[in-house]
């Protein structure tokens, strides 16, 4: 399994896989958008064995990056590769002076929040009725301070409990 820049030729695969991953999922001409901003869009896709099953996108400007979107194929999770892409974006951002993360998501995914929670985002507020199909509010989750002792200590931590891309089934 390794990590690699989303192109043009993964959009039908990543467009299925958001079909499975979201109630309303984004069409092909968002992500189109989202890659033609060359200057902001970090997009990255996890491949196994040729085949795309997991992808995480975001928005890079200055000193913070939002994170737009990121989802694993069903029958992959549980296996850390959402960890994979995050720690991915984090280095890519520290590298380029990023000290701020964001991201909405909605209330009841617990398991997203959970996996956000662990490198060390933050609830900061609610966004009501944010989400249609079903109607529901956004959690808005930030990182204030990627370099911050505490924000640091649990990213490594979940770094330390990862297998590193590259190795055994990596
Ligand atoms: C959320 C999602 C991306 C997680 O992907 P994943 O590859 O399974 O996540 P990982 O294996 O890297 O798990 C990382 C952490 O997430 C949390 N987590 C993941 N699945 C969980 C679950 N079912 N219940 C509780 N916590 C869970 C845990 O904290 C886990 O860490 P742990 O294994 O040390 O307990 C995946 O479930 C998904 O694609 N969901 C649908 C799309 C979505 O909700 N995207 C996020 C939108 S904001």
């Amino acid at each position: 399994m390794h990590l690699r820049p989303l192109t043009t030729a993964d959009l039908p695969a990543v467009v299925e896989l958001e079909r499975q991953c979201f109630p309303n999922p984004w069409p092909l001409s968002a992500f189109r958008r989202e890659l033609a901003d060359v200057a902001t869009s970090y997009y990255t896709v996890t491949i196994d064995e040729g085949r795309l099953v997991g992808y995480l996108g975001a928005r890079v400007i200055q000193d913070e990056a939002h994170i737009t979107t990121l989802g694993v194929d069903p029958g992959c999770r549980g296996r850390g590769l959402a960890k994979h892409l995050l720690l991915d974006l984090i280095d890519h951002g520290l590298s380029r002076g990023v000290v701020r993360l964001t991201l909405e998501v909605r209330d009841s995914n617990w398991a997203a929040r959970k996996l956000y929670e662990s490198l060390g985002f933050v609830d900061i507020a609610l966004r009501r009725k944010y989400y249609q199909d079903p109607v529901e509010d956004a959690v808005i989750m930030w990182v204030h301070d990627l370099r911050a002792p505490e924000v640091h200590a649990a990213i490594e931590q979940v770094r330390a409990g990862m297998q590193p891309a590259g190795s055994g089934e990596w």
